[in-house]
């Protein structure tokens, strides 16, 4: 087991990375206060809710079981949660515990924040996106029928266990998604990493424990700086938005549940790409680099060619990454160097729409 600390003073916690880690007797128990409510959906229950129930022993625990899908992650849902803790009397010594993908930890971390005015945590990721960028950092919330991610809290949790053993089961195109994330933070942060995800990616696709433990150790340590830097978003940690203004509006325009998070972002990412070139920001060279990067991953290099440059507009603006009612982007210099913008020439994004709505 490896373990990447992450410092924010009294709302510090250890991020485990190993595998078998959910079984490993004590390790879970060991962060939950007196009661733990494991939430978890209908998928990932048959998996692993009894080996999460058993490795919590002696420590009384109830679980709440939600339906699978973005579509879901919503006030109605979220209120399932509430609902489950209220009939069982839990106070606020109670420890929840996410275990899923990044919609079940959005979630759990969300009721977290807001059951009885904050409760603690546990994040349990099973897939490659969640153990890499959701679990870590402490975004929480659910969506909005008028906007991706707009309702929700900062809320740390106390403890991260990432699971590798988990992935075995993650369907393939979920795998793919999950590598948008790793990929982006070379992108925006780290010309190394980018460049040992180039000669690695097969061993990626393959499921290489090594290769795999690795990329999400370096994927946590890079998030954890970047959100010890800047917790609450006033600067630096917009950087891991790189492609998500896009891809947000990708996500929403599409209907929730259509195109993987991890797809959009990719998209997202080809786009943010496709106007760093037509600022000059890259070279063509830097351009066709990243997308071989994200090509040879499997994953979408372009958005869906119905949605118009309206309609993006429209979505892009309701964006949290809007300031002061300008749509802000995340663009880059190079690989692995990149900055945040609101004040760009708009006639290259607005080109980037046609040009991809075309
Ligand atoms: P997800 O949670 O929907 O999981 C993907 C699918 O895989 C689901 O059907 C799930 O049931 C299934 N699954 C999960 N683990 C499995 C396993 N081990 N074996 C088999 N099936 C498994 O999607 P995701 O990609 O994990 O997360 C996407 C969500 O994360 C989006 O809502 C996105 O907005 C959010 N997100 C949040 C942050 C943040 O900082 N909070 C960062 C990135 C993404
Ligand atoms: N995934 C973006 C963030 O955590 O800030």
């Amino acid at each position: 087991m490896q373990t990447v600390h992450i410092d924010l003073g009294l709302r510090s916690y250890p991020i485990h990375i190993g595998s078998d880690l959910i079984a490993q007797r004590g390790l879970l128990a060991g962060h939950v206060r007196d009661r733990a409510m494991v939430v978890t959906n209908e998928t990932i229950a048959p998996l692993y809710l009894d080996h999460t129930m058993a490795a919590l022993g002696n420590v009384p625990s109830s679980s709440v079981i939600l339906p699978d899908g973005e579509s879901f992650k919503n006030l109605d849902v979220l209120n399932l949660i509430f609902t489950a803790l209220l009939a069982e009397n839990f106070d606020r010594n109670c420890t929840l515990i996410a275990l899923g993908g990044g919609v079940i930890g959005d979630m759990t971390g969300f009721a977290a924040a807001s059951y009885q005015r904050g409760v603690d945590f546990i994040q349990v990721p099973t897939t490659l996106l969640a153990q890499v960028d959701s679990s870590v950092g402490g975004k929480t919330g659910v969506n909005h029928a008028l906007g991706k991610n707009m309702i929700g809290a900062f809320h740390q949790p106390v403890a991260v266990i990432a699971d590798m053993h988990t992935l075995a089961t993650l369907d393939e195109r979920e795998l793919r998604a999950g590598l948008a994330e790793v990929i982006k933070y070379g992108f925006i942060i780290d010309s190394d990493f980018f460049t040992w995800l180039e000669a690695n990616l097969e061993a990626l696709l393959a499921r290489d424990a090594e290769a795999t433990g690795e990329a999400v150790r370096r994927s946590c340590e890079i998030k954890a700086r970047v959100v010890e830097a800047d917790e609450r978003e006033h600067g630096m940690r917009a950087l891991l938005n790189l492609g998500h203004t896009f891809g947000h509006a990708i996500e929403a325009a599409m209907g929730y549940g259509h195109w993987l998070h991890g797809e959009a972002v990719s998209a997202g990412i080809a786009m943010a790409l496709d106007t760093s070139r037509r600022l000059s920001l890259i070279d063509e060279e830097t351009r066709v680099r990243g997308l071989k990067l994200l090509e040879r991953a499997g994953l979408p290099i372009a958005p869906p060619p119905q949605i118009s440059p309206d309609t993006f507009l429209q979505f892009m603006a309701r964006d949290k990454k809007v300031d002061a009612g300008s749509i802000r982007l995340i663009l880059l210099d190079d690989i692995g160097r990149s900055h945040v913008s609101a004040d760009f020439d708009h006639a290259a994004l607005h080109a980037t729409l046609q040009h991809f709505a075309a």
